[in-house]
């Protein structure tokens, strides 16, 4: 049965990182997946997740299965960091999930067989695998514009032409801020639009919110999602991998906000069900440590420290990559990365240009163009400008 099967192709980003592993180039550079790193390239642990590590070890009570929505705590305060009590609190529902990943495949399984949703869109360009979880859901998946080529900035006007267009009932999927793969966010009154013509259409909000943090602060990285979902019905699915750097723990969540406390106790049953036919509940030990953090005052505090000097790191690249591209005397004039938020940028290099890079520089970026301005570091500026220079 199983001679006729194909070759998968590769994953356009984890399978970027399986090539990084095998090349043996001691100067090689990965700017592809989207995990942070240091000044010195390695990806840290953060302190206050060690710490959280080291109080769980000494008194964890035992390996139960969590509950199907899992820890009950690392719902509330997981909850509390997105909304910061914009929705009344029998108004939202969040179950723990293996990663933002696992967020959106349960939510796109729930749009599909519990609500009867057929289509999503998203962003043009969005995150490359956005389409896989929710086509694999059995969704269909179609795209509203977002990117002004010309600018590289956002272009609201062809959006919210394009949302006005979408049949009423359609769900559209939102980056709650760092857009990966663009890092172009709309500004406050550029929410207000986009939230009035998803309410005036009827449409369902589905907000990934991967980055919290990473973009100009905890608070304000939740602007748009809080405007979106303090007037309606929505679903956010987050993700604590970046700003915990728990990647590898797999830790991440679905809230959803109903109209009011029955459809969302409603809403909660039928995710639960989705849960319990996906993995049955989820894996403890990310939920843990970022409820023993999060709940702590010191921890907390040191663990916002944390994100701020991540995300400092991440701006201070930018200009470094910007300065190092001028040095180089290239045309190209890339201080629009400056006006980019969170890990990504679109480079603007083309495929041709990403796989000369790879091929002959050893630097690794996604074949969109898509650059992980959390790769750069003091030492690997110079080579980088010197091979995008040599690749234009
Ligand atoms: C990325 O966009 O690189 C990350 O979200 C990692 C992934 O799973 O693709």
């Amino acid at each position: 049965m199983l001679e006729s099967l194909q070759l998968a192709p590769p994953d356009p980003i984890l399978g970027l990182a399986e090539a990084y592993r095998a090349d043996p180039n001691p100067n090689k550079i990965s700017l592809s997946v989207g995990v942070y790193k240091d000044a010195d390239g390695k990806t840290p642990i953060l302190d206050c997740v060690k710490e959280a590590e080291r109080r769980l070890l000494a008194d964890e009570p035992n390996k139960a299965y969590l509950a199907i929505d899992g820890l009950s705590e690392y719902a509330t305060l997981t909850r509390d960091l997105l909304l910061a009590k914009c929705v009344e609190e029998s108004c939202a529902a969040t179950v723990q999930t293996p990663g933002g990943t696992g967020a959106l495949r349960v939510a796109a399984d729930f749009l599909q067989r519990c609500v009867g949703t057929s289509r999503i869109w998203v962003s043009a360009p969005t995150w490359a695998n956005h389409g896989s979880v929710f086509g694999a859901a059995g969704l269909a998946v179609d795209s509203y514009p977002y990117m002004d080529d010309s600018s590289k900035g956002l272009n609201l006007d062809a959006m919210v032409a394009s949302l006005s267009s979408i049949p009423a009932g359609d769900a559209v999927l939102l980056h709650a801020c760092c857009h990966n793969p663009t890092g172009i966010d709309p500004a406050a009154d550029q929410w207000g639009r986009i939230a009035n013509v998803i309410r005036e259409r009827d449409l369902m909000p589905v907000i990934d919110c991967a980055y919290q943090g990473f973009g100009d602060g905890l608070e304000e990285d939740a602007a748009g999602l809080r405007r979106i979902a303090g007037d309606g019905e929505a679903i956010v699915c987050s993700s604590f991998s970046k700003n915990f750097g728990l990647y590898a723990e797999r830790i991440g969540a679905l809230t959803v906000v109903g109209g009011g406390p029955d459809a969302t106790a409603a809403a909660l049953s039928q995710v639960k069900a989705c849960v319990r036919a996906n993995y049955s509940n989820p894996p403890k030990h990310g939920g843990a440590i970022v409820s023993i953090v999060l709940a702590d005052r010191d921890l907390r505090s040191r663990w916002e420290r944390e994100v701020a000097d991540m995300r400092t790191r991440i701006r201070d690249m930018r200009s470094l990559f910007v300065e190092a591209m001028k040095a180089q005397g290239v045309d190209r004039d890339f201080a629009f990365i400056l006006n980019q938020k969170g890990m990504f940028s679109f480079s603007g290099l083309t495929r041709l240009q990403v796989d000369q890079l790879r091929n002959d520089h050893s630097i690794y970026i996604v074949g969109s163009g898509r650059i992980n301005v959390a790769g750069i570091t003091p030492a690997n500026v110079d080579q980088l400008a010197a091979a995008i220079a040599a690749v234009l």
